[in-house]
């Protein structure tokens, strides 16, 4: 059978690809943010994952605003990035799990998720850093599946219907027959605001807050209403929705492994959360 063994939150800032290719990893301002991910790939080599579910919001580059789902699973053999402007190199294809996405999407109609279904994705940044900083170069030692979450058009779903969609993710994966590992991943967050009056807003107090209850209390965030995210996490920050999906698919005993976070990137807040899932411990008989 299939098991989740962990999940993954990181931001996606675009500048960060663009650090990569200037290999400024070391320079003051991207140091504190790099360091963070040596002890991810530790765990990542060796755990050995064979499949990432990525939780994550499309920028424009496939949907937008006059034809955005608010949830989509790709369903490709493989899945390419292009150039979105922000004049990042294109990158090798990533590799899909066609018949666990299909696996996937039978499994969350048949529990009232109606996604859209997409057999051909192209991703961006928001799919594609993170791949960079989690398994670097042009190695694929994962196949991946990307769950599509509409924060960028209102109406969003809410935390709650988030948590949700990722719980009936991570029951469609415990019941997939094929012996695999798969890691879980959300990207985008912290707060952060690109625009309006308030760019440039960011919020620590809410953001240790969010990673505390990720990691012990998820349920707690479910009562914040997408008026109360912008307001706490700023226009852009609403991408933890994508977190809180992720979060929703680890149904075992959840640990935390590791935690980054530093301010600023680029505009944004970035956070880096490993978390361990257990099965959970059989009931006594
Ligand atoms: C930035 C952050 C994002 O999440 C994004 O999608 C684009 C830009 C930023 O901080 O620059
Ligand atoms: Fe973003």
């Amino acid at each position: 059978m299939a098991r989740i063994i962990g999940g993954l939150g990181t931001s996606h800032v675009p500048a960060i690809g663009a650090a990569i290719v200037k290999g400024l990893q070391n320079d003051p301002y991207w140091k504190p943010f790099f360091d963070g991910f040596p002890p991810v790939r530790e765990w990542l080599s060796r755990e050995k994952p064979d499949v990432c579910v990525i939780f994550y919001n499309d920028h424009g580059l496939n949907f937008f605003l006059d034809n955005l789902p608010t949830f989509a699973v790709g369903a490709a053999k493989e899945y390419t990035s292009e150039d979105e402007g922000w004049g990042l190199p294109i990158k090798p294809p990533y590799p899909g799990d066609p018949d666990l996405s299909w696996h996937i999407i039978e499994s969350l109609v048949a529990d009232e998720f109606d996604v859209a279904t997409c057999q051909q994705v192209k991703v961006d940044h928001a799919f594609v850093n993170p791949m960079e900083l989690f398994w670097p170069g042009d190695g694929r030692p994962v196949r991946f599946v990307p769950v599509l979450i509409n924060t960028v058009q209102h109406p969003l779903p809410s935390a709650r219907r988030c948590y949700k969609l990722g719980q009936a993710v991570g029951r469609a994966i415990d019941s997939y027959p094929k012996d695999l590992k798969v890691v879980v991943l959300g990207t985008g967050g912290l707060s952060h605001q690109l625009d309006g009056e308030r760019a440039g807003f960011i919020n620590k107090d809410f953001d240790k807050l969010c990673l505390d209850a990720l990691v012990s209390d998820p349920e707690a965030l479910l009562g914040y209403s997408t008026h109360d995210l912008v307001k706490l996490a700023g226009t852009q920050g609403v991408e933890i929705l994508n977190w809180i999906a992720m979060r929703g698919a680890l149904t075992g005993r959840v640990s935390q492994l590791h935690r980054n976070y530093h301010v600023p990137i680029s505009n944004t807040a970035s956070g880096l959360l490993l978390l361990e899932n257990k099965p959970a411990l059989a009931k006594a008989a």
